[in-house]
């Protein structure tokens, strides 16, 4: 195998700067990489495995002899340059929403779903940062016990909303602590201090898109029911990087808490940390940076007959978006569904 040639479209946002910093501990075979922003950015340089790189401005043109492309620039870029891709022969993973929900797009968590990516019909795509970081949980215990119900709470990190937010949080916390005027942009409400329970605007039914894209993410990576009744709120919190959620799962089949916890402690990708005795358990903080997901505060949920409450947190730009970006392109490559693998 001659290697992959590989794109990052949004090289240089949050989730492209972390893509890079995955790749460059992963066994991806790499031919090439081509590092592509929009005219803000191109010119402006960016170092992987110890080389310089300068980023281009992305032109259809771009993606001609590329075999995947990793992409992190929002849905309407991904719209603008999907088929393109598609044509030129590549393989688009995309973090965006533009195509989650299509019936013919693989919508994949590495370890939840794989066997879905031999699909693909050129994309590929990766779920919200709150739906994946679930997903790598609910999979073994579904498989155990069948969910019947899922109610889930967010507290989501501002770095899921992109650099912009990232600074707005730091810049809003320090007009606060100085005593200073601040204009709100990057968010609906101010974030300093503060929650924020809107993610995305509001559908017809008084949910959020956000909350929305757990609710019918979460149905087609575990090929649930579509009756399956799941719900969620979503709530942005003043911490930039680590999603936490409060998650109560009903099962079909009976699962006692301690089961429960044996299963998460064999399954991929899950790191359990539950100690109450010695107040062990998972926190953004602790999760920044990690590969992970961490779970803790397995419990029996008192409001449902046959149910479990747990306490998980990730990395939002790990699991949630960059890892499992590139973790899709290794499976891509060693189940040989990409060109020149
Ligand atoms: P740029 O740096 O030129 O703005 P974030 O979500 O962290 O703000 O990052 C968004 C990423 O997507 C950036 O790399 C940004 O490039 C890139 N991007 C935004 N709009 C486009 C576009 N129309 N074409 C290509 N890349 C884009």
């Amino acid at each position: 195998m001659s290697g992959i040639n590989l794109a990052i479209l949004g090289a240089t946002g949050v989730v492209g700067s972390e893509i890079l910093n995955v790749l460059e501990k992963s066994s991806l075979p790499i031919n090439s990489i081509k590092m592509l922003s929009s005219s803000r950015s191109a010119g402006k340089k960016v170092i992987f495995k110890g080389q310089e790189y300068t980023v281009i401005e992305t032109k259809p043109e771009e993606f001609e002899g590329i075999d995947i492309v990793l992409a992190s620039a929002g849905a309407s870029t991904s719209k603008t340059y999907a088929d393109t891709i598609v044509k030129a022969g590549a393989v688009i993973v995309d973090n965006s929403s533009a195509f989650r929900m299509e019936k013919d797009v693989p919508l994949v968590i590495a370890g939840a779903n794989d066997d879905d990516l031999r699909k693909h019909k050129g994309i590929v795509a990766n779920p919200n940062c709150s739906t994946s970081q679930l997903m790598l949980v609910l999979k073994p215990l579904h498989e155990y016990a069948n969910i019947k119900r899922l109610i889930v709470s967010t507290y989501q990190a501002v770095s899921g909303a992109g650099k912009a937010a990232m600074d707005e949080l730091l810049a809003h916390t320090e007009a606060k602590i100085t005593g200073k005027e601040f204009e709100t942009k990057a968010f609906v409400k101010p974030i300093a201090f503060n929650l924020i329970p809107q993610i995305d605007i509001f559908c017809d039914n008084a949910y959020t898109k956000e909350e929305m894209k757990v609710v019918n993410e979460t149905k087609k990576i575990l090929h649930l029911k579509e009756n399956t009744p799941i719900s969620c709120t979503a709530v942005r919190v003043p911490v930039f990087i680590g999603h936490s959620e409060a998650v109560t799962v009903e099962f079909e089949k009976p699962l006692t808490a301690e089961k429960a916890r044996e299963i998460l402690e064999n399954a991929y990708g899950i790191v359990v940390m539950d100690d109450i005795e010695n107040k062990i358990y998972p926190t953004p903080t602790f999760v920044a940076g990690k590969d992970p997901v961490y779970v803790g505060r397995i419990r029996k949920d008192l409001a449902f007959d046959n149910a479990i409450a747990m306490w998980v947190v990730a990395d939002n730009l790990r699991i949630g978006a960059a890892l499992n970006t590139v973790r899709i392109a290794e499976k891509l490559v060693e189940m040989k569904l990409v060109k020149n693998s």
